[in-house]
């Protein structure tokens, strides 16, 4: 029955019909709270937490209730979340800070790239690199736990949702990959991941039900439901839960469970979601987090999988009286049995005996709810190198998005700056705040080095692009004019731009936790400032600082906008960085993480819902098809499509190569997941089956990098034309020089979701493998059948 109604769903799509979904999402049906039919099961440490699972089942087993609920509680402390330790055994609490990009919200850490800047890089090792580093920041200062990385949750289906740029890609493939990644970069540094936020976390508006501060709470405190996202389990397994296995494969610690519902269960209570698919399916050994705010009900977050309760009764309960006494009582009276808490208490402590937190002396914490200096004062952790990592991620994942040879720049010119993104703050550096949202609304921010809300991390400094242009201007013998403010400029513009070479104008768009963009325009004085350019100089060169797709349909084909570089979030080297690029210090590689339409309405509909109603639903009516897939199924052109972006050099891509020889068996996984599949003559889902190959060659005349992509064909009615499976970045290669670019297929990357075996299984017939510089210019291709 189920599998029928999968085929009239894909018929709905091609159709446009979303009643048919409607008849086929029984959302009911699963009973996704029921945790009598969706029991957590068994502990066994996995593959490699065995030791850990002995340490952590005696420690546990010499427990009183009392300190188990201790250790499951968050309680009041200096750390964004505090766990009570058990001080009868030596056990000291826990310290959880904020990421993603940089430990938040303490000072002496770095403001690394956002996700997202660091996603368009496509570069591996600067992806784990940037987690790496930040890992040993979270330890220096006496982290316990990362919250961090986003491994998934958002995804990228909402092109408006305002925390896409805290995490990776508008696909499953690709964030797998730098989940995975940055998963293994805290933890290799000693720190515990926190993988977040499962599962189907894709808008802000309507996410939590409280009536604090958000404009969207049109209900009475407590009415007003978070929004559901209703999903059918074909797009579970393929899109939004893939991220989270690869996660779960490099060992994260932790999972944080999202503020949604999932098929009408809070996320956080959610017997199926949590103990069925991430616990069983996935092998989850580890603890589920709740993200503050999101459990809302002691007993159906306990039978539901939770694990820990943040902030618990921290921040004087503005979220509820949330376990803790609550826990002990229900344990005590029977409600909830006292083996679950067992069961939560160990989840927690392997992942600390693993990484040997019971054995290091971590640093005092230094850090106080008042989010300044901590009770040491100001102490600086930052190695000399990382200024250094920050600065070439930043580069790197600058994405030209048009150049008709103006870039790069020539010496020496007169060069005009505009705009006051090129600068500093006019009130201080970090004056908008912990969380970079408490400026005032016409303050002038300058350089929007990083986005708001709980993913902003301090900037120790901000090197800004003026400041840059500036100092170099000594070497680079430039004259730099600039122009700082964004209004009441066009007289100055009009004298200034005729006698300058080349204008350069820094534009933003602010993106902050809790309010989805309202639409994709850049800030509406930006535009007046780029139309005002572009009306008194013929060579205009625009650097945006963006969360994600903005806008640029006024002006990208006006023949005076020379360049534009899409330089994204980039953390506190962004001066230095664009300025590489611009000067070709760095020659560009970035690459979109995500399609870059022409106008809004190109996306799939109805991805942010703000329907007034006290139980909103978002039906992700789209499946599979987003970001990309959706434009290829429905043959959109977009105005730069997914991995799209231009270099100072040329390549030429040839010899093509599907090479059967190189197979073997999964070499990466850290803990395994039970995920079933069809095919008996593997041990593993993640198997590499065969390697595709193909050379790279710089046809142009500069140095230059390149991320070769692999896409997909799959031989199955209900597929996407073509999704990513692999690619690989070429770097510094030297005019006329080729390398060999080389991508490994696993067997999860050859199968697709068997909804009523529940498995995966590779589809017979012709699969092709397409290999190019982006989702649409793909010049070679060969095909490939599974032979038994
Ligand atoms: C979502 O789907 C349900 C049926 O599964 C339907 O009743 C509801 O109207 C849909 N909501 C929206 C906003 O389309
Ligand atoms: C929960 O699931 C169990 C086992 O499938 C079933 O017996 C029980 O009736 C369900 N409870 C509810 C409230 O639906
Ligand atoms: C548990 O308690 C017993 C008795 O006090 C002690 O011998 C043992 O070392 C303890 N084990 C752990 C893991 O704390
Ligand atoms: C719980 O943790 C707090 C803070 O570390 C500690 O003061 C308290 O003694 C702990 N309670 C128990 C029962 O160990
Ligand atoms: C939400 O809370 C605010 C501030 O407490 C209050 O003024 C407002 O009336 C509340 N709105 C509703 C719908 O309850
Ligand atoms: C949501 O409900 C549908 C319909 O019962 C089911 O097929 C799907 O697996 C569920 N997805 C999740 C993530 O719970
Ligand atoms: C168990 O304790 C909880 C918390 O105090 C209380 O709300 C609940 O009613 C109790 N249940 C029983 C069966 O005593
Ligand atoms: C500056 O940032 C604040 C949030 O911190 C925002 O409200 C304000 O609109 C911004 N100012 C400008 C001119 O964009
Ligand atoms: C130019 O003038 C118009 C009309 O007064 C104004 O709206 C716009 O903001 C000005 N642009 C700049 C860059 O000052
Ligand atoms: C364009 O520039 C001319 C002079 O260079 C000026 O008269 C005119 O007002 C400008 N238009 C806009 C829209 O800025
Ligand atoms: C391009 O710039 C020149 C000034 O250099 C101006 O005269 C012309 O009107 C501009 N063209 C457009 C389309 O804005
Ligand atoms: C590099 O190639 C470009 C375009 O092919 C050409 O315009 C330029 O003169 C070349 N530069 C050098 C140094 O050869």
């Amino acid at each position: 029955m189920k599998l029928k109604l999968e085929a009239l769903l894909s018929l709905g799509i091609a159709l446009g019909l979303s009643s048919v979904f409607a008849q086929w999402l029984d959302v009911a049906s699963l009973d996704s709270g029921n945790s009598t039919k969706w029991p957590a099961p068994a502990l066994t440490g996995g593959k490699s937490w065995g030791d850990a699972y002995a340490k952590a089942s005696a420690l546990v087993a010499n427990m009183t209730l009392a300190e188990k609920v201790n250790v499951t509680s968050g309680i009041l402390g200096p750390c964004v979340g505090n766990l009570g330790g058990v001080p009868r055994l030596g056990i000291e609490g826990f310290c959880l800070e904020d990421g993603p990009a940089g430990v938040r919200p303490v000072h002496g850490t770095s403001q690394f790239p956002s996700g997202l800047a660091t996603a368009a890089t496509w570069d591996v090792d600067l992806i784990y690199q940037r987690s790496h580093s930040m890992g040993k920041e979270f330890y220096d200062q006496g982290v316990h736990i990362a919250l961090a990385p986003v491994t998934g949750g958002p995804l990228g289906r909402a092109p408006r949702m305002s925390r896409n740029w805290e995490g990776w890609y508008a696909d499953p493939y690709a964030t797998g990959i730098a989940s995975y990644l940055s998963v293994k970069g805290l933890q290799d540094a000693g720190v515990a991941a926190t993988s977040k936020h499962f599962i189907a976390y894709e808008q802000e508006t309507f996410r939590n039900q409280y009536n604090r501060t958000e404009p969207y709470s049109i209900f009475p405190a407590g009415e007003q439901r978070s929004i559901s996202s209703n999903l059918d389990d074909k797009t579970t397994h393929e899109i939004y839960l893939w991220s989270f296995a690869e996660a779960v494969r490099a060992g994260t610690a932790h999972m944080m469970c999202s503020y949604n519902e999932v098929n009408q269960t809070q996320a956080c209570h959610n017997a199926y979601t949590q103990n069925h698919l991430l616990k069983g399916e996935l092998g989850f050994q580890g603890s589920i987090i709740s993200d503050w705010g999101g459990q809302h009900d002691n007993v159906a977050s306990a039978l539901g999988g939770l694990d820990m309760a943040m902030p618990g009764s921290g921040y004087g309960q503005i979220f509820g009286s949330l376990w803790g006494e609550n826990l002990l009582e229900l344990a005590q009276n029977g409600t909830i049995p006292e083996d679950r808490i067992d069961d939560a208490a160990i989840r927690i402590l392997m992942p600390w005996f693993w990484l040997g937190q019971d054995q290091a002396k971590l640093p005092e914490v230094n850090a106080i709810p008042a989010y300044y200096n901590g009770p040491n004062g100001y102490r600086d952790i930052r190695e000399a190198e990382t200024a250094g990592l920050v600065r070439r991620i930043g580069a790197e994942g600058a994405t030209l998005l048009k150049n008709s040879g103006v870039l790069p720049l020539k010496k020496p010119q007169r060069i005009a700056v505009l705009g006051n993104d090129a600068t500093d703050n006019a009130i201080g550096t970090n004056a908008c705040g912990t969380g970079y949202r408490d400026c005032p609304k016409d303050n002038l921010n300058g350089t929007m080095s990083m986005g708001g809300g709980s993913g902003y991390a301090y900037a120790p400094y901000l090197v800004t692009p003026l400041d840059v242009l500036k100092a170099r201007s000594v070497k680079t013998g430039a004259e730099i004019s600039a122009i700082t403010l964004d209004t009441g400029v066009n007289a100055s513009i009009q004298s200034l731009l005729p006698n300058s070479d080349v204008v350069i104008v820094f534009v933003n768009s602010w993106a902050v936790e809790g309010f989805d963009r309202a639409d994709i325009k850049l800030h509406p004085n930006h535009d007046a400032l780029i139309a005002a350019a572009v009306n008194s100089s013929s060579n205009v060169i625009v650097v945006m600082h963006i969360p994600g797709v903005v806008d640029v349909e006024r002006w990208i084909d006006n023949d005076n906008v020379t360049a534009v570089i899409a330089a994204w979030y980039p953390g506190q080297e962004a001066g230095n960085a664009i300025v590489d690029v611009l000067y070709g210090d760095v020659n560009p590689s970035g690459k979109l993480p995500f399609t870059w339409a022409k106008s809004y309405d190109d996306y799939y509909p109805n991805t942010i819902i703000a329907d007034a109603v006290t139980a909103p639903q978002s039906n992700f009516t789209e499946g599979i098809f987003i970001d990309y897939r959706w434009f290829d199924a429905q043959n959109i052109t977009p105005r730069y499509e997914f991995g799209y972006g231009l270099s100072y050099t040329t390549f030429e891509y040839s010899d093509l190569l599907l090479d059967e020889s190189t197979a073997h068996s999964d070499e990466l996984a850290i803990q395994e997941t039970n995920e079933a599949f069809a095919e008996s003559e593997y041990t593993s889902l993640y198997d590499v089956l065969f390697t595709v190959s193909a050379t790279v060659t710089n046809s142009g005349n500069v140095t230059g990098s390149e991320v070769a992509q692999l896409y997909a064909s799959i031989p199955e009615d209900d597929q996407p034309p073509r999704v990513l499976r692999g690619f690989d970045k070429v770097k510094d290669l030297a005019p006329g020089a080729s390398s060999t670019v080389s991508f490994e297929l696993r067997l999860k990357d050859l199968s697709v979701w068997d909804v009523v075996k529940q498995r995966w299984y590779v589809p017979r017939g012709e699969f092709t493998f397409s290999v190019g510089p982006s989702s649409r210019v793909l010049p070679l291709s060969t095909v490939w059948s599974k032979s038994t």
